[in-house]
């Protein structure tokens, strides 16, 4: 755990009384653990990860505790309890981009990061995470970029999507269907038999 993170922080909520009253305000006092979620991502995308200590705050301003919270933290790939890079690079590793050759884009992010699963920067530009399935198996394989998900990720447009975060950009996000042209993700769908009636 990284200690020198948890012992001087004010109260996250100290200066934003009114946005707490605001989110407890929409869940009814019985019901005030379901308020979790989005107090958790406040403290995300300001802190940009949930430390030990804020955990314990929102624990007590829910009425939980504060192993529970990071239970559920452990459920979504969205938080974190260590410091991520600027830029969070999360690579689905679930069946349909393992399929889809995510595993090679993987090796390639951690070679041109000179990192590996877990691991930050030293400049604390860029995170690397492999994750479960982002819930975008039919544009396999995905990278999801903080909140940003690319698809059909092949070593092409991995290399653009490096080549702009480095320059401090995130690139916008291609629609067209279809393969990358340089790489070599290729979807392959699974092939089902569909006529196959018993009895
Ligand atoms: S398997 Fe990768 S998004 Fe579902």
């Amino acid at each position: 755990m990284n200690e020198t993170h948890t012992h001087t922080q004010t109260p996250f909520f100290a200066d934003k009384q009114e946005k707490l009253a605001e989110i407890l305000s929409r869940y009814p006092a019985d019901g005030r653990r379901s308020a979790l979620m989005p107090l958790l991502w406040e403290v995300q995308r300001e802190e940009r990860y949930v430390s030990e200590e804020r955990m314990r705050e929102l624990a007590e301003i829910v009425g939980t505790t504060a192993t529970e919270v990071k239970g559920v933290m452990s459920f979504y790939s969205t938080y974190h309890d260590q410091p991520v890079g600027t830029f969070h690079i999360q690579v689905c590793s679930t069946l349909s981009c393992a399929l889809a050759g995510s595993d090679e884009l993987f090796d390639f992010l951690s070679n041109e990061l000179g990192i590996v699963n877990g691991e930050t920067t030293a400049d604390g530009r860029f995170s690397l995470q492999k994750v479960e399935c982002v819930g975008s198996c039919g544009t396999a394989p995905v990278v999801q970029v903080n909140d940003t998900y690319f698809e059909r990720v092949g070593r092409g447009r991995c290399q653009h999507l490096v080549d702009a975060l480095r320059q401090g950009e995130m690139p916008p996000v291609w629609r067209e269907r279809g393969g990358d042209t340089v790489g070599a993700a290729k979807a392959e769908p699974l092939q089902k038999p569909t006529d196959v009636r018993e009895g």
